[in-house]
């Protein structure tokens, strides 16, 4: 069994480090996205070992449990870390999206029993073993397209026995998917029909918060906070609980209304506030002065035709930004973090640069994954995917709908090769 891989003739190594490796990237640094032409790659018992120029090339020694991949003009970039998704899930609502583009919107659909509630009765009769094969489909779905880390969370489930399902349902998916996967509890996703607001708002706390905790099924809480969903406060209350029992926060934020998700986000010290769709300039301000990375979703807001996130004018304020696929059966039925980047650079005027720096350091911030992965660097993990010969990373997001991934390298293992 091979335990070191060189990758040789790599036209441009994309988001190489060689000094202390950044934990996320703002402002105007996005734009810089550092390469390395004409290079080779040495992967070691799963870690990057060494990089360097192929003129440069100082040969093979040692060819002992070694395999050599020629990426023949290929790019190397550090795999998509997709911080935000929604992937298990029983069924799928194509209803809903005939309903909207006969002019019904998201809120309409959601009003009528439709939207998130519809994914609970689906996911109320699914049994364990039906929602890990179809999670684990999407997640090889996934791999394929270049994604490399992902965050799944729960919020389908709305009772404490359906969100203990789906939780554990992760947790095999942990243990199981050849990418690592971060779990995370967004019990708060919408008020079931079995209770009133202030009644669910305690079985989160009293109930599914201490059992979730008990068995160490996540590590994050999620809310939706939204008109007709989760108020700013009760977002805080349940946040401030989360904490108590050591989840990090992380929220759904400003995506159909201004809320005050992004104020309940910095207050808790989440990890990352996400959508954005509405986000105001007293917002931009407060998350300056915090580590709450900005997420935005372009699949989703997309998908629901909903106004475009200011995400030029967070990053020129100086604020980082991560990109994410929200992945989900109502609002963003795709986990093509690709796609996600061209949506991003035509519909926000990003660069093609800037989205890679989302979807890679970015990315990996919002799920507490930097130190490890989102960029080539020595000692960090081997996660990494080699593309066709393609002319410069610019190409990736040009070529929208193109899959462009030749084959995808996790933890020291070739995970995914293109015939
Ligand atoms: O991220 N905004 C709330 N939650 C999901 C959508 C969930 C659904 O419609 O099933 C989102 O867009
Ligand atoms: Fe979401």
């Amino acid at each position: 069994m091979a335990n070191k891989i060189l990758v040789k003739n790599i036209r441009s190594l994309v988001q190489v480090e060689n000094d202390l490796p950044r934990k996320k990237v703002a402002g105007a640094e996005m734009k810089n996205l550092p390469c390395l032409h004409d290079a080779w790659l040495a992967v070691e018992d799963g870690l990057i070992a060494d990089f360097g120029t192929m003129v440069d090339f100082p040969g093979i020694t040692d060819w002992s449990g070694l395999q050599v991949i020629d990426a023949n003009e290929g790019l190397v970039l550090p795999c998509w870390c997709d911080s935000h998704t929604h992937i298990v899930y029983a069924g799928s609502r194509e209803g809903e999206f005939v309903d909207r583009i006969n002019g019904l919107s998201y809120q309409e659909i959601a009003e009528r029993g439709g939207g998130i509630l519809n994914s609970a009765k689906k996911l109320a009769g699914a049994s364990e073993d039906e929602l890990f094969e179809s999670a684990m489909q999407r997640i090889r779905e996934v791999i394929a397209q270049g994604t490399g880390a992902i965050e799944i969370k729960s919020g389908y489930g709305l009772s404490l026995e359906s969100e203990l399902k789906m939780l554990r349902v992760i947790r095999r998916l942990k243990e199981k998917a050849p990418v690592p996967v971060k779990a995370t509890f967004l019990g708060a996703h919408a008020v079931p029909k079995t209770h009133t607001k202030e009644a669910y708002i305690k079985l989160i706390i009293e109930e599914m918060l201490p059992a979730i905790a008990a068995e160490g099924l996540a590590d994050y809480c999620d809310a939706f906070c939204e008109n007709g969903y989760f108020s700013k406060a009760e977002t805080g209350h349940i946040m401030e609980a989360a904490k108590k029992h050591g989840l990090v926060p992380k929220i759904h934020a400003e995506q159909l209304s201004h809320s005050g998700g992004v104020e309940a986000g910095v207050d808790c010290g989440a990890i990352s506030v996400d959508h954005l769709e509405y986000v105001n300039e007293n917002d931009i301000a407060l998350l300056k002065k915090s580590n709450t990375m900005p997420v935005v979703l372009p699949g989703a807001q997309f998908f629901l035709s909903l106004i475009n996130p200011p995400a030029r004018q967070m990053i020129d304020a100086g604020l980082p930004l991560a990109i994410a696929s929200d992945y989900n059966p109502g609002s963003s039925p795709s986990g093509n973090m690709n796609l996600m980047l061209s949506l991003a650079c035509v519909n926000y005027k990003i660069t093609p640069a800037e989205a890679i720096n989302a979807a890679t350091i970015n990315g990996a911030y919002a799920m507490g994954l930097s130190e490890t992965h989102g960029s080539i660097a020595r000692g960090k993990a081997a996660n990494f995917f080699i593309t066709q010969p393609v002319p410069n990373y610019d190409f990736l997001p040009y070529a929208f709908g193109s899959d462009l991934v030749q084959a995808v390298i996790v933890g020291g293992k070739v995970v995914h090769e293109k015939n």
